[in-house]
């Protein structure tokens, strides 16, 4: 199991989200100096950016998370920033306190997502998207897609027979057939290996360093993520032609009375992609691990 790679999902999943901006820019003068967690802020202005670059950023998180602990401070892309990787941080950050926070991104990350997306946005625009997003999730929903999930699963147990398996990896690759059969139904399969290329490439420039440059990762990924826009256009178009109706998360973001724009809905699909991916593939990696851990648990729910 990939353990890095585990490790590089849990923070990079907590810090985008959860910068703490805010809290470190609202120390007002002349009121008392709150206490920082340990760290180092680097250079002004860019603080560590650099350092998180010149490495394997698995590297740079675990040096500091040995030496500072699992809540430390940084200052990464232009952010001071304090950075969480416990389950009892992650609680307070997410549930107890959570009235405290508001989730913000850099402006990098904001750009290849895409603006309209759920995650940049509060008020009436966020609660719908929201509605709309729980609309293609609720039971009822989904049910009739059971089938084509399972039948998923069985394909990737059979590539699995006899090899050697990253099981992090294979996860990642069965939640991302899993959101493209949720996202667009049956019509996936026209746009799978397209949809996967583009998505690849974007995922590999996520965490890169935000240079627009030709040749640099990050230039790739805002290349194929301009594709994604395009294929996603062509699939509505389609769509619209046929005046068909579907059941899944494109239908419902197509479905709504106040239309959404191609951009409004090329943005939060990549959204929830990016949202359930990653953070799906790690707790079924856990899952899996803690089940073999454990037989007489394995035993029970395979009963
Ligand atoms: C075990 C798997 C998952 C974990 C651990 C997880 C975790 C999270 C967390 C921590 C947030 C931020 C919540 C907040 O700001 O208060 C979030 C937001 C979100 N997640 Fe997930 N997620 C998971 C699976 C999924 C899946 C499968 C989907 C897609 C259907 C999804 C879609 C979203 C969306 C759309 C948001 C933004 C919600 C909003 O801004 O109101 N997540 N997720």
């Amino acid at each position: 199991m990939d353990f890095s790679a585990l490790l590089l999902t849990l923070f990079t999943g907590t810090i985008f989200l959860y910068f703490l901006r805010c809290l470190v820019s609202q120390r007002r003068r002349g009121s008392p100096k709150l206490p920082l967690p340990p760290g180092t802020m680097g250079w002004p202005y860019v603080g560590e950016t650099f350092q998180l670059y010149s490495q394997d950023p698995n590297v740079f998180f675990a040096s500091k998370q040995k030496r500072y602990g699992s809540v430390f401070k940084t200052h990464v892309l232009g952010c001071p920033c304090v950075m969480i990787s416990s389950p009892e941080a992650a609680k307070f950050v997410l549930v107890t306190k959570s009235h405290l926070f508001k989730p913000t991104f850099p402006a990098s990350k904001e750009r290849m997502l895409g603006k309209q997306a759920i995650f940049f946005h509060q008020g009436d625009y966020h609660s719908k998207l929201r509605k709309l997003v729980l609309r293609a999730f609720m039971p009822e929903a989904i049910r009739d897609m059971v089938p084509d999930i399972e039948s998923i699963a069985q394909d990737s147990l059979r590539n699995w027979d006899g090899t050697m398996i990253n099981t992090y990896q294979e996860m990642k690759t069965y939640t991302f057939n899993v959101a493209l059969l949720s996202i667009f139904g049956k019509d996936e399969v026209l746009y799978r290996e397209d949809l996967k290329r583009c998505y690849y490439i974007l995922e590999k420039g996520y965490n890169s360093m935000p240079v627009n440059l030709p040749g640099t990762l990050f230039h790739k990924a805002m290349k194929a993520r301009k594709e994604l826009s395009q294929i996603l256009a062509r699939i509505l178009s389609e769509r619209r032609e046929n005046r068909s109706s579907h059941n899944d998360l494109l239908g419902s973001f197509m479905g709504d009375k106040e239309e959404l724009s191609d951009e409004q809905i090329a943005d939060n699909i990549i959204g929830v992609i990016f949202a359930a991916r990653d953070t799906t593939a790690s707790v079924m990696t856990w899952i899996l691990k803690y089940l073999a851990d454990n037989p007489n648990v394995l035993e029970a729910v395979t009963d």
